[in-house]
């Protein structure tokens, strides 16, 4: 069941006190539900959970402990915050055992319980997501499943695509690194009217320079020499079907005016030939750079640019969504636990942070990676995230340029790490694990200013 973003389930036996509650939620956005007593908000509640659940806990017949209790069985998830007078630490404690999300000690500052509050139905509400995607990945693919993302811009995208995918209209994806064109470029084709024809994708950043007529127009047998047979181009290849030149920035301007002839013309002609083929492909061209400036700068035919670009879609960036970068996390998460045979392991509270304040500079892929990462990774997992955020290795130098000397400083740092935490701080056996006499050890641990008790 998805939540309503805001709804709050409130059980106080002390009519007062439930009454000034219930009037600072409203005051402040949620929906609140309340009950006079546990029976009651249970019966209502056995029908469906949709919202988080603030229960006293002190309270005759059935008490918040119980609730919690008949809570969980009902739905594992839902964050509970006990409402506890002075003097019930204790209980308080044993409730966030059994799986009570936090308390409040009355009497409460109003700021208090919205903080606390707020913090319960976000939380619910990304469970809830993460839930209906799962649900919704076991059934049949569709564009939702395909290109995932629950904000607004991911959803006029979709629209988009949904809009011109039965079209034969030529269609230019732009976007940073990593953001997803390719996915976006497929689906065009899968949701689209040729998906009975082929999908032929072009990579225009990894053909050689003079490979580049022949790879898309073909050639004929003895055309120049090495050419032994003869070669379909990629265009007739494509015939009926989808051709998808990626990276279409890098193609060589020579070749640029014969790829905007062969458009004007719908045929090609092979390399050595003279009879044109006529060809029935839709285009869909995908690029990282800005093209327009590409334009200006000489690099990028102005009148190549039109022609492709019938339909202009943009892919966002990471950062440009982040709030999608929960939901992608998980959802790479679970991919790789069932790829990998690993178990699946669910996001902490305090690495939903970390992965909130990072910038993403390889948008999607990058993130997949790092999922891919946290599920493979032998550490405890309330270490993993800042560990591999912190790796080096990530620091791609197509992303981010760092001397070679930078980069192995981190690289070390991280060894030393790794050891420390593998020996629970024993310096002694770090030197034997890494072979370093004490002096070098200390002297490292000073210079990368390691504290070994904090790894005890
Ligand atoms: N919205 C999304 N939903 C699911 N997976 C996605 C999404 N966006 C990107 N991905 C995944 O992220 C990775 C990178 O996406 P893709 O290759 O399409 O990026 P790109 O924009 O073409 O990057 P580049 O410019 O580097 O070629 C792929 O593994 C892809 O499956
Ligand atoms: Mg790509």
């Amino acid at each position: 069941m998805t939540p309503e973003a805001n709804k709050v389930y409130l059980i106080d036996d002390d009519t007062e006190m439930r009454e000034a509650t219930a009037q600072w939620l409203d005051l402040s956005g949620f929906v609140v539900q309340s009950f006079a007593d546990a029976a009651s908000a249970l019966d209502h509640l056995n029908e469906c959970v949709d919202g988080i659940v603030i229960s006293d806990l002190r309270m005759p017949k059935m008490d918040g402990m119980a609730l919690l209790g008949h809570l969980k069985e009902l739905d594992g998830d839902v964050p509970v915050v006990l409402l506890t007078a002075h003097g019930d630490v204790q209980m308080a404690v044993d409730a966030m055992r059994r799986g009570a999300y936090d308390f409040i000690e009355k009497p409460f500052e109003p700021e208090r319980l919205l903080d606390v509050v707020q913090r319960a139905c976000d939380k619910y509400r990304l469970v809830s997501e993460n839930r209906d995607l799962r649900r919704r990945l076991a059934e049949p693919v569709g564009l939702e499943q395909r290109l995932i993302g629950n904000s607004a811009v991911i959803r006029r995208l979709r629209d988009e695509i949904l809009d011109v995918a039965d079209t034969d209209a030529s269609v230019l994806i732009q976007g940073e690194t990593g953001t997803g064109k390719e996915v976006v470029a497929r689906c065009l084709y899968e949701f689209g009217a040729r998906k009975q024809g082929k999908y032929v994708a072009v990579n225009c950043g990894a053909i050689p320079e003079n490979m580049f007529e022949s790879e898309l127009f073909g050639h004929e047998r003895g055309a120049f020499t090495g050419a032994d047979r003869r070669r379909i181009g990629r265009f007739e290849y494509a015939q009926g079907g989808v051709l998808f030149l990626d990276e279409i920035g890098s193609m060589p301007l020579s070749l640029q005016v014969k790829v905007l002839r062969a458009l004007q013309e719908r045929e090609v002609v092979r390399i050595g030939s003279n009879a044109p083929q006529p060809f029935d492909v839709r285009l869909i061209c995908a690029s990282n750079r800005d093209l327009l400036s590409a334009c200006a700068a000489g690099k990028f035919r102005e009148d190549l640019y039109y022609r492709i670009n019938v339909v202009n879609l943009r892919v966002p960036s990471l950062r440009q969504r982040t709030e999608d970068i929960l939901l992608l996390f998980d959802y790479f998460a679970v991919q790789a636990a069932a790829a990998y045979n690993r178990p699946e392991v669910s996001l902490q509270d305090a690495d939903a942070g970390l992965l909130m304040s990072h910038d993403w500079p390889g948008n999607v892929r990058e993130l997949k990676n790092i999922a891919e990462r946290y599920v493979l990774s032998s550490l405890p997992q309330y270490q993993r995230l800042a560990s591999i955020l912190r790796q080096p290795e990530l620091k791609d130098s197509t992303l981010q340029r760092s001397s070679l000397q930078d980069l192995m400083k981190d690289h070390e740092r991280l060894l030393l790490e790794q050891a420390l935490l593998r020996c629970q701080g024993d310096v002694q056996a770090v030197m034997d694990v890494l072979d370093l006499p004490r002096r070098t050890l200390n002297e490292k641990m000073t210079r990368h200013q390691l504290d070994r008790k904090k790894y005890v």
